[in-house]
């Protein structure tokens, strides 16, 4: 596929480029367990420009770069550490971080922030979250997961639970769900935190099923995959409103009795309270090889960016 820049998961919305993508992810997993990853991108240099906080997303793709035998120049907490805090636009700091490396991960509190950049970026984008906007590489790793854990991205129940407002990866997740055929979406959340029109309209055109309710434990015996959120308190205006809402869906001990016994646990991470410490050896909660899988998506995004698939080892 010709990717340019990653913004959105909407440019993903094929299955054959989907399918493309994990097997290279796939590939690139294998490789690295016998430590062999090819060097491909040797001469190459990412910029990782993060204005918001992050653990995974700027690791893992700083992780795949390297392991690639790329380079990295880097900033987090940007709106400090970089000519932002003098008064720097966005457009300008990308344009010049542009004439200085071969791609940019950006993570920005505003939600149009990655499309501003692609347009005067000389070179690609990536998407690393654009505050409630989207988180499009999250979202394919997610996907991923899906189907490396149930083994399939069809015929599946999931549910969508925690602060569907602003939940930039549920954004994302959303596209990448009407991907499948006989799939069914259970969205809960408190009522303040309803997933936005736009993504409950994209669902009705494409014809999938979903119902929205504020009840976690009803879904619980029906879901094959469970994917739980944090609420994101950075984007609250009102705390007193965060304080309500923040501890509304608690998935704990007792919420796994309930749970399908082939239901897999997901979160994005970072977690608070809606997943207790509790449930983590659970065997149905794969979150941590969820994270881990970003690194080898990321891999495999960072080459179709920079390289042609024909170099790309194949799963063995
Ligand atoms: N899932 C995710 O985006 O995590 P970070 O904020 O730690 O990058």
């Amino acid at each position: 596929m010709d990717l340019k820049h990653i913004l959105s998961t909407q440019q993903f919305l094929n299955r054959k480029t989907l399918q493309d993508i994990f097997k290279i992810a796939d590939g690139f997993e294998k490789a690295d367990q016998k430590d062999k990853v090819p060097k491909l991108l040797q001469n190459k240099i990412l910029s990782c420009v993060f204005y918001e906080p992050s653990t995974r997303t700027r690791f893992s793709f700083e992780s795949a770069m390297l392991k690639l035998g790329g380079q990295v120049i880097s900033t987090e907490s940007a709106g400090h550490f970089s000519s932002a805090i003098k008064g720097e636009t966005l457009e300008d700091s990308i344009r010049i971080i542009s004439g200085y490396s071969d791609a940019i991960v950006l993570r920005h509190p505003e939600a149009d922030a990655a499309k501003r950049a692609a347009k005067v970026s000389s070179v690609p984008i990536v998407n690393a979250g654009d505050g409630t906007g989207e988180h499009p590489t999250q979202a394919l790793l997610d996907f991923y997961t899906i189907q490396k854990e149930i083994g399939r991205i069809d015929d599946f129940k999931i549910g969508l639970v925690g602060d569907l407002l602003y939940g930039r990866t549920i954004h994302s997740l959303i596209y990448l769900i009407s991907l499948a055929t006989n799939v069914e979406v259970f969205l809960v959340s408190p009522k303040e935190l309803r997933l936005p029109e736009k993504y409950k309209s994209f669902l009705k055109t494409r014809g999938i099923k979903f119902s929205e309710s504020s009840n976690l434990e009803n879904i619980l015996p029906k879901v094959d995959v469970l994917y739980m959120t944090r609420v994101q308190k950075e984007r609250f205006s009102s705390q007193r409103l965060y304080e309500r809402v923040k501890n509304s869906f608690v998935l704990n001990k007792k919420s796994l009795n309930k749970l399908n016994k082939h239901g897999v646990i997901m979160h994005p991470l970072p977690r608070v309270n809606e997943i207790s410490k509790e449930v983590d050896s659970d065997n149905r909660a794969v979150y941590f090889r969820q994270a881990r899988n970003g690194l080898y998506i990321r891999m495999a995004l960072l080459n179709l960016l920079f390289t042609k698939s024909k170099n790309l080892p194949s799963k063995q």
